[in-house]
């Protein structure tokens, strides 16, 4: 697609498929399983749904809606839907813009690290269910410098290959048929896990809430996680609602894609917290959970070497269809605002990515001490993006869409899309739009960025 002309999803199965390549990610397998370990289990996942199900699922429906109906990128949406004299909706697009880049930042470091660690399982190296032994291996990656920068620059090099050759499409189909098999894997880990000596303590961390431990900040932080899991509040959605055909029902899609994606996460977590438990691992370990837990039940296994490796490499393919997503946004402005050619517009935004990247891969390293409120870069774009921007992003939707836009038109459309829709489903995802997501929202974020 080239200056101006917008091509699409030809079927709508295939946009079904590309919006849960973009929700499941490196955010269920990595980022689910750390923040539930370091916010005190099962509080933070009861929060989790509920911000998923009340907040995540309608506004992803209205961004979702917002792109195909004005079929632009982040920005020229909202010249083309606002009111006349209310230019400033843009922001909402801008503020993608630059959480793409900055969750990119960081993203694509933690992609590295997956990188890296489908060759340490294929050497053996990480095959131990000793908790010291593990997080010397996972110290020894993230602490140099070097090889941080390497690894994120690998991920960065094969994404812009992947774009320079125009061969996303086919790699994305590749991914597709590649995530069922990642599925299968984690069952089989969580079977692996549950068997384990001690199951119990995880299952009952995971599970049996604590609600002293569920402080504003910890809201926020389950908030900010809803958003990041399903691609919200940045214009990704928008930006693949733009290739919508007219006759994709968004509702169901948005239901099917959330469903898939919580599945995955609470896989994820009975795989990991289990075997946290019967290993004497520690559960607030943050960002080398999944590092040094996976790894350690495969060992538990006949056949783990092999196993590890594998699921590693389906954890990286399982990435790449959130970093083109991610980079859709950013792209999609560039070229279609500035009149980039596509090529061009994603070289462009690879390379601010790498420029970003480079303080949040040396967290660890050289800039660990360059902090600001306390947080080192990559902890600093990991929480403006996903705890701020995102949110902020969503009541904007939110509010755009249930007050400033309407919900007239929408309501007519989709009664016309299908099946699915009941009148009760469409008047409770409007009412969520309208009234829950933003009252939520505000308050949450108000509170978690102790504005109060
Ligand atoms: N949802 C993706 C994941 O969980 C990350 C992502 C966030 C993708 C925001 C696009 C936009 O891995």
């Amino acid at each position: 697609m080239d200056r101006g002309v917008r091509d699409g999803f030809t079927t709508t199965f295939g946009a079904l498929l590309a919006t849960l390549g973009s929700a499941v990610g490196l955010g269920n397998i990595w980022k689910f399983p750390s923040l539930t370990g370091s916010n005190g289990g099962a509080g933070f996942l009861v929060v989790y749904l509920a911000a998923t199900l009340l907040v995540g699922l309608p506004v992803m429906i209205a961004e979702t809606m917002l792109g195909r109906t004005a079929r632009a990128d982040a920005v020229t949406t909202f010249d083309r839907l606002a009111p006349r004299g209310q230019g400033w909706w843009k922001i909402i697009g801008w503020m993608g813009f630059a959480a793409a880049l900055l969750i990119m930042a960081f993203y694509s470091e933690v992609a590295g690290w997956v990188y890296a660690y489908v060759f340490k399982a294929m050497m053996g190296e990480i095959a131990t269910t000793d908790p010291k032994a593990a997080a010397v291996v996972f110290g020894k990656l993230v602490s140099d410098p070097v090889s941080s920068l390497i690894w994120q620059w690998v991920v960065l090099g094969i994404t812009g290959v992947i774009i320079a050759f125009g061969v996303s499409k086919g790699i994305e189909a590749v991914a597709r048929k590649l995530m069922p098999l990642l599925f299968v894997l984690l069952l089989v880990l969580c079977v692996r896990s549950l068997s384990l000596e001690g199951a119990g303590r995880g299952l009952a961390f995971l599970f049996d809430p604590d609600f002293a431990k569920i402080t504003p900040a910890v809201m926020l932080t389950a908030l900010g996680l809803a958003f990041f899991k399903l691609s919200l509040g940045m214009g990704t959605m928008l930006t693949y609602g733009s290739y919508f055909r007219e006759d994709q029902n968004i509702p169901a899609t948005a239901a099917r894609v959330m469903f898939a994606d919580l599945s995955v996460s609470l896989l994820a977590g009975i795989a990991i917290f289990p075997a946290v438990f019967a290993f004497g691992f520690e559960p607030a370990a943050g960002p080398s959970l999944v590092f040094m837990t996976i790894p350690a039940v495969f060992t538990s296994m006949p056949g783990g070497v092999i196993f590890m490796t594998l699921f590693f490499v389906l954890t990286a393919v399982a990435s790449v269809g959130a970093i083109l997503s991610l980079l859709a946004v950013p792209v999609a402005i560039l070229s279609e605002r500035f009149g980039l050619a596509r090529k061009t517009a994603s070289i462009a935004t690879i390379a601010m990515i790498g420029l970003l990247g480079v303080p949040a891969a040396l967290s660890q390293s050289l800039t660990a001490k360059t902090t600001l409120f306390g947080l080192n870069p990559f902890d600093l774009f990991d929480f403006v993006s996903s705890n701020v921007l995102l949110p902020l992003g969503g009541i904007l939707i939110a509010v755009f869409v249930g007050w400033v836009y309407g919900l007239a038109e929408p309501e007519k459309r989709m009664a016309a899309e299908g099946p699915m829709l009941s009148r009760m489903a469409i008047k409770t995802a409007f009412f969520l739009v309208r009234w829950v997501a933003p009252l939520a929202i505000g308050i949450v974020l108000l509170n978690g960025l102790k504005v109060f």
